[in-house]
């Protein structure tokens, strides 16, 4: 199926929820409907382009002037299968908790804490989305997708693309130039549970026994307690990353804020928790017309109902200013902010 159109409204495929049109658009569900498209509509290098999910991470300035393409590939395939494991090979127009739900009901492991993060699977890929422990990037085996500088089709294996905290490839040197069709995952028949996250195990046990069903219930009741539900009020999660800063300048912090959470991650670094940072700003629960920032995350920006991206844009540069003359921490957006 294709659906293709200008001056095409988004406001139903982000999860901001704000007014926004896009110059062109285009959807499809089978990779050959993307090389009949590049082939008959030649103006396509001109346009900037956009590659989206569903629009979960994503936040509209302004218009977008030039082409999104929407790649909707559905389908769950077994590819192979051993004693140990299950590999699935994944269309990237599937909705990533639809994934997780399957998984869990056939008692495959590893991306149980990852239910309910919002988003289709290509998008996971390109996000290395991660919550409780978990990162997909250990589940995945390969992607593939169309490459728009040489017209092919290419698969890259995991270790080729460079995942990192919410990073890949795809958000750097392939940006924009790689259209996710499919990924391959990798599945436990006999998982490790990773369950240090948090009260992630103590929400578990008390459902029962701990297993991959009760951990995915668990996981659910966690986020809805937290996280605004995007048909609600509008957001994109996490606005923010978590900021990883020197462990000389951690230390410092902990002197004056002794309650301050904080990881440790490699090379000498620290994490911190951006919402805690944020909070103590003093923005949690703030409103602003209506765009504010969320009573129980304030790592989290809301659309109460008819916020502009640029308002909520504009609150968000506020808050980054205050984090960093309050702690001289900088933050970084999660979120893609266009144009
Ligand atoms: N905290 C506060 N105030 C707040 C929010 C958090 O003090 O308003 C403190 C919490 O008490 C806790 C720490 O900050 O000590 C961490 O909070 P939480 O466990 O809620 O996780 P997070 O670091 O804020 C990250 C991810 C989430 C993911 C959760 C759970 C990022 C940017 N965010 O949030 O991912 O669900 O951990 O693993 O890494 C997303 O990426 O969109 C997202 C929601």
């Amino acid at each position: 199926m294709i659906r293709s159109y200008s001056n095409f409204p988004l406001r139903k495929l982000h999860t901001f929820g704000t007014e926004a049109s896009t110059k062109y658009y285009f959807e499809f569900t089978e990779s050959e409907d993307l090389e009949g498209f590049l082939a008959t509509n030649k103006d396509w290098p001109n346009q900037q382009l956009l590659i989206i999910g569903s629009g979960s991470n994503l936040l509209f300035v302004n218009d977008f002037p030039g082409l999104i393409i929407n790649p909707n590939i559905p389908g769950i395939k077994i590819v192979h299968e051993d004693r140990n494991n299950i590999w699935l090979e994944v269309g990237a127009g599937v909705v990533w908790d639809e994934l997780v739900e399957y998984a869990v009901f056939n008692r495959w492991g590893g991306i149980e804490n990852l239910s309910l993060i919002p988003g289709k699977v290509g998008a996971a890929a390109v996000q290395n989305i991660g919550a409780y422990g978990m990162e997909i990037q250990n589940q995945i085996e390969t992607v593939t997708g169309f490459n728009l500088e040489t017209l092919t089709e290419n698969i890259l294996e995991s270790t080729d693309c460079q995942f990192a905290y919410r990073d890949s490839i795809f958000k750097n040197e392939l940006k924009n130039s790689f259209i996710i069709t499919s990924v391959v995952f990798k599945l436990d028949k006999f998982p490790e549970y990773i369950l240090n996250y948090g009260d992630l195990k103590s929400e578990t046990e008390k459902l029962g026994s701990i297993n991959l069903r009760n951990i995915r219930k668990a996981v659910i009741g966690i986020r809805e307690s937290k996280l605004p539900d995007p048909k609600i009020f509008g957001n994109a999660g996490s606005f923010f990353k978590n900021p990883v800063i020197e462990e000389v300048q951690a230390t410092q912090l902990l002197n004056i804020y002794p309650n301050m959470p904080h990881y440790s991650a490699p090379e000498n670094r620290m994490k911190l928790a951006a919402g805690w940072l944020i909070e103590q700003c003093g923005w949690k629960g703030f409103r602003r017309g209506d765009a504010g920032v969320h009573e129980k995350q304030a790592l989290v920006l809301v659309n109460y109902g008819n916020a502009t991206g640029k308002e909520i844009f504009e609150l968000s540069e506020e808050i980054r200013l205050s984090v960093q003359d309050k702690f001289g921490v900088e933050l970084e957006r999660e979120v893609i902010s266009l144009p």
